[in-house]
């Protein structure tokens, strides 16, 4: 089924302001850390749980999707567009790889240096905040200048359906500490 392109793109950018507050709540986990205390390990692990479910499985996808749109429609606006795939590929890797550090430690069955999970997780913060910034400041506008000329359909039909897990349906199961540690206005 086709889907208005100017509903998807409204889409990822209520996507990237999730995303935003949620890395803020990773980077106070940071700064608790660099202070040489334990920080939240439960809300560790459902962020990054969080960041690989949703915006690896299904933000980025999308974004493929409307990319794929604005390369076939407007070649002359498709400067750079070729470094998105390997940067959402990157950054999939990168989540994956802190995520598996926080399942070790949650699980007792590693020790992972601080300063390694230090390191790691603010070079995930500051690859993927670099990331949406270049998309909400070059990216997303060529997409409305793309819309602005002649409104676009795209087909989602290849996507998985799934909803945001936190900031659509709230579940309370599996995300309760990332719920709880929302602010009041996300
Ligand atoms: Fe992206
Ligand atoms: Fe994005």
């Amino acid at each position: 089924m086709d889907t208005d392109a100017r509903e998807l793109l409204a889409e990822l950018r209520l996507d990237h302001r999730n995303m935003a507050v949620v890395l803020d709540l990773l980077e106070d986990l940071v700064i608790q850390m660099e202070n040489n205390k334990d920080p939240d390990f439960e809300l560790f692990d459902e962020i990054m749980r969080y960041m690989t479910v949703y915006p690896d499985a299904v933000h980025h996808p999308k974004e493929d999707i409307v990319y794929d749109k604005l390369r076939t429609q407007r070649p002359d606006l498709a400067d750079g567009l070729e470094h998105v795939p390997d940067e959402h590929r990157e950054l999939a890797r990168l989540g994956t790889l802190l995520r598996d550090e926080v399942d070790a430690v949650n699980a007792g069955a590693a020790v992972v240096r601080r300063e390694k999970m230090i390191a790691d997780t603010s070079a995930y913060i500051e690859h993927l905040r670099r990331h949406m910034y270049w998309e909400e400041e070059d990216l997303f506008p060529r997409i409305d200048t793309m819309l602005d000329a002649e409104p676009q359909a795209v087909d989602l039909s290849a996507l998985e359906h799934i909803k945001d897990p936190v900031f659509e349906l709230e579940i309370e199961a599996g995300f309760r500490r990332l719920l709880e540690s929302l602010p009041p206005a996300a």
